[in-house]
């Protein structure tokens, strides 16, 4: 957890401090991306690493004490920061302490009666004002306290939901897969995308095969006629699968490499090595008004090219990242990602990640600004099997949503 709350101020009325400390917990596991963003602190340092905060709730007479010690000011306030040093926090490891915070809720009671706003809002402000004097804010003169109030305005912004939380979009081929185990027609993942969209996800994923392995065609066209959300078709670019996609016309199209013997797809599309194959099928599936996504590796050139051939969206692989066999890797990879993300969307792509995510190493990804769409398949259907469908989604909702762990 990045906050750590300490109460000296128990049992003053209408104060509700498991809300306050949610919205701290929200709030500090959301920064990141607001880091990241305004690029205030190196992006790739916020995001590798959890910052944490201390909070201490006092009373009028525990914040006069540090007051006067620190500040020679011996009288209440309602809140005091005291920022980490920045050398120390370049050294620290990768739980770095931002600050501290103290709060008076007993002055933020009396300010909250006098403006008539409920206690746990005012507690939401000087928690916004206390972490904008640690981000380096200060309100010495009307210049810096206007930009001071642009931060907190931009924070607070943050906590309420302003970030852009990314879409998650269900891959219901595994439904398929355990139907074909048996040849019959249970269950059916038409039904199974219901339930995903019922629970909350923003779309639906198939990748109907060249062999067929799970998803059908019949699938395909009933997903068409019955999705609500939107309908991702991922499919090689070949002939067959170009005149099916005409026909169906699915929101989108994710163009995916594929080999027969693989078990899932094993790497993205080489986008430089099959330029005009792409091209064509690009311009073929636009003339049919469906967009194009092209799944890559986290690599430039891919990139470039992709927008070169005129897609509208990347889908970056993320399973190397999903697979480090090591933490440093997966720092690694998880960088290129970053950088890849970043590259696609000041290109103008629309970005979207997917391949062998999961519920614990999702959040980080999560974090990201400019990933538009997470397309997650295996880990869901397989938490299903056991916690059932709808739970499965709505958990890994949280995590896409919040990027606050469970
Ligand atoms: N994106 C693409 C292009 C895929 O091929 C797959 C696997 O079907 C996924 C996302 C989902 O991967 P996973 O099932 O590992 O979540």
């Amino acid at each position: 957890m990045p906050v750590f709350i300490t109460d000296e101020a128990f049992g003053v009325q209408n104060f509700n401090r498991l809300a306050f400390e949610r919205q701290a917990q929200a709030l500090l596991a959301r920064l990141p991306v607001f880091l990241q963003k305004s690029d205030e602190l190196s992006a790739s340092f916020a995001l590798k690493h959890e910052p944490q905060l201390s909070i201490l709730l006092t009373t009028d007479e525990g914040i006069t004490a540090i007051n006067g010690r620190w500040f020679n000011r011996p009288w209440p306030t309602n809140v005091i920061s005291f920022a980490q040093q920045a050398d120390d926090l370049l050294a620290a490891g990768p739980d770095f302490v931002l600050g501290d915070i103290v709060i008076s809720v007993e002055t933020a009671a009396k300010e909250a009666a006098q403006s008539g706003v409920p206690l746990n809002l005012r507690m939401e402000d000087l928690l916004i004002h206390g972490l904008a004097h640690i981000l380096g804010e200060d309100h010495e003169d009307e210049q810096s306290a206007v930009q001071m109030r642009q931060r907190e305005s931009r924070l607070k912004n943050l906590l309420n939901g302003g970030n852009n939380m990314a879409d998650l979009c269900i891959n219901v081929d595994h439904i398929a897969t355990i139907r074909q185990a048996r040849g019959g027609n249970e269950p059916d993942p038409v039904t199974a995308a219901s339930l995903v969209e019922l629970a909350g996800a923003d779309g639906i994923v198939v990748h109907l095969r060249e062999d067929r392995r799970h998803i059908q065609d019949r699938d395909v066209e009933l997903l068409r006629r019955t999705v609500k959300t939107r309908l991702n078709l991922e499919m090689a670019a070949t002939e067959e699968m170009l005149s099916i996609a005409c026909e169906i016309r699915p929101d989108v199209v994710t163009l995916v490499p594929e080999r027969r013997q693989e078990l899932t797809t094993e790497g993205g599309l080489d986008v430089i090595a099959h330029r005009d194959t792409v091209k064509r099928a690009v311009s073929r599936l636009h003339e049919a008004g469906i967009p194009v996504s092209l799944f890559i590796n986290p690599e430039e050139e891919q990139i470039r090219t992709a927008a070169n051939v005129q897609a509208d969206c990347v889908e970056i692989h993320t399973g190397r990242y999903a697979d480090a066999p090591s933490p440093s890797q997966q720092d690694e990879e998880f960088d290129r990602i970053l950088e890849a993300v970043r590259l696609a969307a000041e290109t103008g792509l629309r970005v979207h990640a997917g391949h062998g995510l999961n519920y614990r190493n999702v959040t980080r990804l999560a974090a990201v600004s400019f990933i538009d769409e997470f397309s997650i398949g295996h880990a869901v259907i397989a938490r299903a099997a056991l916690v059932g469908l709808e739970r499965a989604v709505r958990e890994m909702l949280s995590l896409v949503k919040s990027g606050v762990p469970l």
